[in-house]
């Protein structure tokens, strides 16, 4: 199969939705990651997400919306809470799992009776689902275990021969992927995001809770509320550990064993070793936007063993710390 690399004008839209209601697979941007979208009702569209990006059947798919009235063909029962914070966040970076309507087929909920759903702002995206009148699931558009592509350049790279077409709508603005919140029965945190703990509690008016997976590996009896936990995750082909120690400290470790680091812009000039910088120290949104990119240089360089600098963890630096713990296979170290 050719995949297409386009612009998102007003034809490539209208060819991006004649495929998707033709149960094919289409790979768009959004303001997090590149997502990879087929129609959320239709199982045998769904399952070709699967196959093109080698993702275990097991990991529940998010559907994308464009207005309210989707909302209703997708999930039910929804709370007050839920409300508030779509009416707070959306269109944006925030997912919400929600009871679901009888019309998800398996292949999105993966057995589960709930369905995660999200309104993306990037305009790309949000026409495309409004002009093909569909639902779009879709998860970020890496190959399974990859990190999450935030260029049409990285989805080529990873899904080049396994889909039809790319729209590139330029780089994400945001970089990492969305915030995971369950509002059925407990609110839990499930993936920290852009919105973060503190803007959803200062909507809610109330505490929610983190789920035990985002600092550490989850234990396996508690892998089934969010499967999506348990796989590895947004790895380069280097063997990153994350090291909570001075630029210096780690600077000299890796000039022992001959490693490369993954450090802030601020100590680039610095090193005597290998280094690819990943935003500066003082900016977790600019981290964000960065990372993946960063981890997927280190394999374009060769990159093998890898010391990786502690982000901070308040704000959008808990999303950043958990993508590159899962990147490192939850290695730290302190020094
Ligand atoms: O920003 C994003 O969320 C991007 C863009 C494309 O929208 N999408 C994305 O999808 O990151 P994906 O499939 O890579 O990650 C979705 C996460 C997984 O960890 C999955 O387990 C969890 O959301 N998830 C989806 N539906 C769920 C459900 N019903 N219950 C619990 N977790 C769910
Ligand atoms: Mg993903």
């Amino acid at each position: 199969m050719q995949t297409l690399v386009l612009k998102p004008n007003e034809n490539n839209i209208k060819l991006a939705c004649e495929l998707l209601n033709n149960s094919q697979v289409v790979s768009l941007p959004t303001e997090t990651v590149y997502g990879l979208f087929a129609n959320a009702l239709n199982h045998i569209a769904c399952e070709g997400i699967f196959k093109a990006k080698d993702r275990p059947m097991d990991n529940p798919l998010i559907v994308h919306i464009s207005d309210y009235d989707m909302l209703d063909r997708v999930a039910k029962n929804i709370s007050e809470d839920a409300k508030k914070l779509m009416d707070a966040f959306w269109p944006g970076a925030i997912t919400l799992i929600l009871e679901k309507q009888d019309e998800i087929p398996n292949a999105v909920s993966a057995g589960l009776n709930t369905v995660g759903v999200r309104m993306p702002s990037n305009p790309v995206a949000l026409e495309v689902i409004k002009k093909s009148n569909l639902p779009l699931a879709g998860p970020s558009a890496n190959r399974s275990g990859r990190p999450s592509p935030t260029n049409s350049e990285y989805v080529f790279k990873d899904l080049q021969g396994r889909i039809p077409l790319i729209l590139d709508g330029g780089d994400s603005s945001i970089g990492v992927e969305s915030t995971v919140i369950s509002l059925v029965d407990d609110i839990i945190i499930y993936r920290p995001g852009f919105v973060t703990k503190s803007d959803i509690e200062e909507v809610l008016g109330k505490s929610v809770k983190m789920s035990d997976g985002i600092y550490e590996e989850l234990s396996e009896d508690k892998i089934a509320l969010s499967p999506g936990l348990k796989h590895k995750h947004y790895a380069p082909k280097a063997e990153i550990t994350i090291v909570n120690a001075s630029f210096k400290d780690i600077h000299e470790l890796a000039l022992k064993e001959k490693a490369t680091i993954l450090c802030f812009d601020e100590y680039l000039k610095e090193t005597e070793v290998w280094a690819i910088g990943y935003g500066s120290e003082k900016n977790s949104s600019e981290q964000a936007v960065k990372l993946f990119t960063s981890l997927r240089k280190l394999d374009e360089i060769g990159a093998k063993k890898v010391f990786a600098m502690m982000p901070n963890l308040d704000g959008v630096g808990l999303a950043v710390y958990n993508r590159l713990l899962r990147a490192a296979a939850f290695r730290v170290i302190n020094i």
